[in-house]
């Protein structure tokens, strides 16, 4: 039996830019921005005594004219919270494309969710997205995400948030984030085993762009599909390290044209200008390709 993980498919997730719900001049402000997917925050950027206006404020949003091209991704307080039912109804009656959940330590806390969603008979595209940001979600980030291979499943992303983790685990706020590399990396290598995408941590200091470019190009190497934002000012820069350079897509566009010549049918191996290239660099290649027209021919 195959263990590979499921293919996935692709999504332009480069910047994800979070808005407090009950902003009313940033929410209209999105409809301008070129970010690739907003999330609504009902979570921690609302106060306990303006959860109830945040979500009028979401539902006068969704009743204006459509936010085109971005996904749209509601974060909610945890279900089990006095919010919880709450906000999950005002997901259901407004079908965003995901919700997101935030502090996720357990597969249940999925689970529990999707059974939810599916005994309200949500629509099938609603995904589930999980903030992975507490000590117990990072120690079992393979589990929550294998929560994502049951049939029907919703899960879809993981987004760390390293804010409540860094709180968590008393873990110092520094350049190069060091002693969360291993963290994140797990983070990683649990959502390829499972085929979810996974979005890097927020960059605080909004106005710092040479520390926000030096962290998007970390979290690009380490493999992450896209970064969590908190400012307008962020987008230009998460979407430039997380969509293919020119660099990249020549290299991809030759890698194909390579395993395209009928010579290379039957190979498996191939000689590009004194390098071995694989099959498997092929799939790599065609997914570029495919993020650049994705990007090309986007809308916004
Ligand atoms: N989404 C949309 N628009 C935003 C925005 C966001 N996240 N953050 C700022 N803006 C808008 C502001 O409304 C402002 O618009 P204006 O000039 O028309 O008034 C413009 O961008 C410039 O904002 P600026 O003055 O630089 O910052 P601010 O003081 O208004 O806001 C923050 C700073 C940090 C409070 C704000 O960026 C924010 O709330 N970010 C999101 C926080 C969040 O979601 N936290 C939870 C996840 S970690
Ligand atoms: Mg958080």
């Amino acid at each position: 039996m195959s263990r590979s993980a499921p293919p996935r498919s692709i999504r332009l997730r480069r910047s994800v830019l979070s808005v407090p719900a009950i902003n009313r001049r940033a929410l209209e402000k999105t409809h301008a921005l070129d970010c690739d997917a907003v999330i609504f925050d009902l979570e921690d950027s609302v106060a306990p005594e303006k959860k109830a206006e945040a979500r009028e404020n979401l539902k006068a949003f969704w009743s204006g004219p459509p936010l085109e091209g971005r996904e749209r991704i509601i974060r909610i307080n945890a279900p089990s919270s006095e919010f919880g039912n709450a906000d999950l109804d005002l997901v259901l009656a407004l079908e965003p494309d995901a919700v997101l959940l935030p502090k996720v330590g357990e597969p249940q806390d999925v689970t529990d969710v999707m059974d939810r969603l599916s005994d309200a008979d949500a629509a099938e595209e609603l995904r589930i997205w999980a903030m992975i940001e507490t000590p117990r979600g990072i120690l079992n980030a393979a589990a929550i995400a294998e929560a994502g291979r049951t049939p029907g499943s919703r899960l879809d992303c993981f987004v760390v948030g390293l804010n409540d983790l860094r709180k968590d685990t008393g873990v110092l706020p520094e350049p190069g984030r060091t002693y969360l590399v291993p963290w994140l990396m797990q983070v990683i290598m649990a959502v390829r085993a499972y085929g979810l995408d996974a979005i890097d941590s927020v960059y605080n200091d909004f106005k710092d762009m040479a520390g926000l470019n030096a962290e998007c190009g970390q979290g690009r190497a380490m493999g992450f599909d896209g970064k969590m934002l908190i400012h307008p000012g962020q987008i230009e820069t998460a979407n430039r390290h997380f969509g293919p350079d020119e660099h990249a897509l020549a290299e991809a566009q030759a890698i194909i044209a390579a395993f395209a010549d009928p010579a290379a049918a039957n190979l498996n191996v191939v000689n590009m200008d004194g390098r071995m290239v694989e099959r498997l660099h092929l799939v790599q290649a065609e997914g570029l390709v495919h993020k650049a027209r994705l990007i090309a021919e986007r809308q916004i």
